[in-house]
């Protein structure tokens, strides 16, 4: 388990306890302010969508093609956006942070 900061639709912050080893997603599906993630994980539905915070996007293994392209089409899409199933919560993440993206 590991820090993962996590800022809801309504600009609060929250510290949870993230198990290591899932995806981002995983956890964030799990809490009543998180995603909906309706495709599981299939990097389909872009419900899962984040903003990582400045500090920790050059830590994050880089967005593959199928993520890069279903991002660049979302209305709130940011420089800083991710899909959080495409990120592999690593214990060299823990204190990560990232704002849950709006409703498309
Ligand atoms: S859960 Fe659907 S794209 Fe991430």
């Amino acid at each position: 388990m590991a820090l993962l900061r996590v800022v809801d639709r309504d600009a609060v912050e929250h510290e949870v306890d993230a198990k290591t080893g899932l995806k981002v997603m995983e956890t964030l599906r799990e809490l009543d302010y998180g995603v909906a993630a309706i495709c599981g994980g299939m990097c389909s539905c872009a419900t899962c969508h984040v903003y990582v915070d400045p500090e920790w996007q050059g830590k994050l293994p880089a967005a593959m093609s199928d993520e890069r392209e279903l991002v660049s089409e979302l209305t709130h899409h940011q420089e800083n956006s991710r899909l959080s199933c495409q990120i592999e919560f690593t214990p060299d993440l823990a204190g990560l942070r990232v704002t849950i993206a709006p409703d498309e």
